[in-house]
């Protein structure tokens, strides 16, 4: 009998149509555009010998469990790998597919966007022009900041790192600086890159764009410190996930003018409540997780989360597995 895969979302067509078209795998589907309510994710898993998630769902011991010991095979549609217990499945030996790369375009676009629409004040001055703030013109009206001749920070220097520093290169920024827990010379001669410390990071970027993974050592690692070394005229940028800002020592940065403007795709949690704080500031541009959000990606990202789980399945090296 063929291995039994429960798919937790309906994922894009591109990847559910590998799984119906292979014949190696007999899935079932949460077919529905919202998350599988938890106790229905318990359920379901019961006895099977793969499973297909999203970042929404929570990979833990008790999911694990209720799975039972047939799971072998776990492949996330996702880049982040934080919803993921990596012990709980490391002890269990089940492998791990995810789905970096295909989407390092589209994130490293959409950063972009959010920077410009945060240091250029884009959402403010529609705002403005949409409900009469546009008396007429004016000299120092939503003046904003410019990445001609900044400094750019990267903190966390991966492949979509380097990618928004590709497309911010033609603005004519005047330097990339970057830290990590080591430097990353092959990365970082890319984009002519120089490593500093995070203090040097704070305190020289003009832009601070944080790209790096939400792990124990980047759990708010954006946090008062860092923010009261930045300058008051810089912009943080946000794309990778929440979980690395103190949201409260942000709120207050932004609120106090400490730094000038923050974009963030990524928040905790998501979605933030429409009463939370940050949406009061006209300084915080805030999008509800949308980086990767191209047809052509999250296809792409579908696809590969497709493959690298029947490659699992069958014993075979994944396409882009997590080796832990
Ligand atoms: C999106 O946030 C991803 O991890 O793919
Ligand atoms: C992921 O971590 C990437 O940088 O592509």
């Amino acid at each position: 009998t063929l291995p039994r895969v429960y798919v937790t979302r309906q994922i894009p067509p591109e990847g559910l149509k590998i799984l119906r078209e292979s014949g190696q795998v007999q899935f079932e589907l949460w077919d529905s555009d919202d998350p599988v309510p938890r106790q229905e994710l318990l359920q379901r898993v019961k006895g099977v010998d793969g499973l297909l998630c999203v970042l929404t769902e929570k990979i833990d011991a008790e999911l694990l469990d209720a799975a039972g010991p047939n799971l072998k095979v776990l492949s996330t549609m996702s880049v982040g790998f934080d919803h993921l217990s990596l012990e709980e499945l490391k002890k269990r030996g089940i492998r791990i597919g995810y789905t970096p790369e295909v989407l390092t375009d589209a994130v490293a676009e959409l950063t972009v966007a959010v920077l410009l629409a945060t240091s250029r004040r884009l959402i403010e001055a529609t705002d403005e022009a949409k409900t009469g703030g546009w008396g007429t013109w004016r000299t120092l009206w939503l003046c904003g900041y410019e990445l001609a001749n900044s400094t750019v920070g990267i903190l966390g220097l991966g492949r979509i790192g380097v990618a928004i520093a590709e497309r911010l290169a033609p603005f004519k920024v005047k330097k990339f600086i970057y830290t990590d827990m080591e430097p990353r010379p092959e990365l970082a001669s890319a984009i002519n890159a120089e490593y500093v410390s995070l203090d040097e990071l704070a305190k020289q970027s003009d832009f601070l764009a944080v790209c790096c993974a939400l792990t124990p050592e980047t759990k708010e690692i954006c946090n008062k410190e860092l923010f009261s070394k930045m300058k008051n005229t810089s912009i943080f940028i946000n794309t990778s996930r929440g979980g690395v800002v103190n949201q409260e020592d942000l709120y207050e940065a932004l609120s106090t003018g400490q730094i000038a403007g923050a974009g963030l795709d990524v928040t905790v949690p998501e979605p933030l409540p429409t009463n939370h704080p940050l949406f009061t500031l006209k300084n915080c541009v805030i999008l509800p997780h949308i980086a990767s959000a191209s047809y052509t990606t999250r296809n792409a990202m579908s696809a590969l989360a497709a493959n690298n789980l029947l490659r699992g399945l069958r014993g075979e090296p994944m396409i882009k597995e997590l080796k832990l």
